[in-house]
């Protein structure tokens, strides 16, 4: 075997996010930049000779060299086997499923999510252990401290190998091991959930789907489960094949950059049931006729859903949200006598909770649901859910979420973006909220009493470990909360997130509109945190 030691230095830069590395692709092209950062994988890794590695993308631009190489520094580095997706492609759930059923060492997963991608857009790269989830923070630690005195990688001596077709070939002494990158993740969703009832809805005439792929990597998943498996007719999966600037457009599920979903599901004669995925297919926007469900009403909704559908008939063990999600799930949660545990952001925390059985159902207010059958999010299994639940219920998107407001009150909820803010802006901001934190319990704001005030910390409650600085919250008697924090995803300048949240009982006065319904929060919210005077905007670039 022909391994070449290369000689390299540190970049500073290589500080994993909270979803892994995530950088412009100019970035990831010069020169090392790639290899040191596999490299610093490799070497915070012990016991990995000999074992399994899955790899595999969403397609975006850089995809395929950045496989080529890292197949390459796998080979060096000594492990046994890669998996790797056909031309190089696996979802991030996908991913998650092939390292659980092979028993891998672990995953690495080239995706900078909902990011656009391009030559001179994002890419990004993000490891993933043994149980198929992120690796948590002392992982990704040790990433980035290996990375700051990095000074060689190796890499194996070989032509560019030939991914477009399944099979088996040698690299070096290394297997790689060329597999189709729905299949796996197809016979799973199988197994949790009613496929004969939904393939009766969708073949039933009656109903009709509409599902925006975005021209990312869900295309490929969708068409085989939803329209060969499940009797979708040819055509229900829109923008379905990967294209790697995800078609010039911004592969993120929501109301904003996914318009045209939107424009379909509220325009005349609209489908039944609407979604859409992000670029790496982990996060979903779930819509009915002229109908949008909130992700984190999602959660709460599916949670009080279990009934007929097969995966989770013996009930849930618990519940798991990220703290900015609203806590809609929290009153389901209370209902099922199970717990609700609260995380920071980022589907990293979930992996222990996930793994002790303390929770079955988890989600994130950005557009993520997910359960114990991987460990990420996980996009297409949350509509295949929603699908059971309609096969089994038979109403309206609209009806079940609003009987769901009935029974349970209506969480009102919203997150406010300023994105491209400068970075000393928005900490001069943060520190202003910090400055003001104590002094805030019992103060009124408006027609609002502060209940607590804090920067969220988090004590793992399976291993001990603390995460602190989380976001601030500013909670209210009633319920209401202002949560603050910056983004640790994007990749210029920062982007400071604004969550806004009220709770209202009365079904009389669960129809308005949130924006209206959170008005006096959104003046609260800029009176305290002095969000025009610091960002120089006087709207949010995105609400969602
Ligand atoms: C964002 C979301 C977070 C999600 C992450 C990765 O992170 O807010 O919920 O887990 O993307 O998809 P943020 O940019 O807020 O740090
Ligand atoms: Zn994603």
């Amino acid at each position: 075997m022909n391994v070449r030691t290369v000689a390299t230095k540190p970049f500073s830069d290589q500080k994993p996010g909270t979803s892994g590395l995530r950088k412009r692709v100019p970035v990831f092209q010069q020169p090392h930049y790639l290899e040191n950062f596999v490299q610093s994988i490799f070497d915070s890794l012990e016991g990995y000779q000999g074992q399994t590695l899955v790899l595999g993308g969403d397609g975006r631009y850089y995809n395929q060299q950045a496989v080529q190489i890292i197949l390459k520094m796998a080979a060096a580095a000594g492990f046994g086997r890669v998996l790797v997706g056909r031309t190089g492609l696996l979802s991030t759930p996908a991913a998650s499923c092939v390292i659980r059923k092979n028993q891998a060492f672990g995953g690495i997963v080239l995706s900078a999510s909902h990011n656009p991608g391009g030559p001179t857009e994002d890419f990004g790269i993000k490891y993933n252990i043994s149980n198929g989830g992120p690796a948590p923070e002392k992982v990704t630690e040790a990433i980035y401290a290996r990375s700051q005195v990095i000074d060689q990688y190796q890499i194996l001596e070989a032509n560019e190998v030939d991914l477009t077709k399944p099979g088996e070939f040698k690299l070096g002494e290394m297997t790689v091991e060329v597999i189709d990158p729905v299949t796996d993740y197809a016979q799973l969703m199988e197994s949790l959930f009613d496929f004969d009832r939904i393939h009766e809805l969708l073949t039933s005439g009656g109903f009709r789907a509409c599902i925006d792929a975005m021209h990312a990597i869900t295309g490929p998943y969708a068409h085989r489960i939803l329209e060969q498996r499940l009797g979708a007719p040819a055509g229900t999966v829109h923008n379905g094949t990967p294209l790697e600037d995800f078609g010039g457009g911004h592969p993120d599920p929501n109301l904003v950059y996914a318009h045209d979903l939107v424009d379909i599901l509220y325009g005349e004669n609209a489908p039944d049931f609407g979604a859409a995925f992000d670029g790496d297919g982990d996060r979903n926007m779930i819509l009915g006729r002229k109908f949008f469900v909130t992700p984190s009403d999602s959660l709460a909704i599916l949670a009080a859903n279990t009934r007929g559908v097969p995966g989770y008939k013996d009930g849930l063990a618990g519940i798991a949200r990220s703290m900015p999600t609203s806590q809609a799930a929290n009153r389901v949660a209370e209902k099922l006598g199970i717990e609700c545990y609260e995380t920071p952001t980022g589907w990293k925390f979930f992996g222990n909770l996930l793994d002790a059985g303390r929770a079955t159902l988890c989600g994130e207010e950005s557009f993520g649901t997910g359960s114990n059958h991987i460990r990420e999010k996980d996009g297409l299994w949350a509509v295949l859910f929603w699908l059971n639940i309609l096969a089994v219920r038979r109403q309206s998107v609209e009806e079940i979420v609003t009987q769901h407001w009935q029974t349970y009150g209506r969480n009102y909820y919203s997150r406010h973006d300023y994105e491209g803010v400068d970075t000393d802006r928005a900490n001069t901001l943060v520190e202003g909220l910090r400055a003001q934190m104590a002094a805030l319990k019992g103060k009124s704001l408006g027609r609002y009493t502060v209940d607590y005030s804090d920067d969220f910390s988090y004590t793992d409650p399976i291993d001990g470990s603390i995460s602190q600085k989380q976001g601030i919250r500013i909670g209210f008697t009633d319920g209401s909360r202002i949560v603050f924090r910056l983004s640790g995803t994007g990749t210029q300048g920062a982007t400071l997130r604004v969550y806004l949240e009220s709770y209202e009982p009365d079904s009389a006065k669960q129809g308005l509109d949130p924006q209206t319904a959170l008005a006096e929060l959104i003046t609260i919210a800029d009176q305290v945190a002095q969000i025009q005077v610091h960002t120089g905007m006087e709207k949010p670039t995105v609400i969602t």
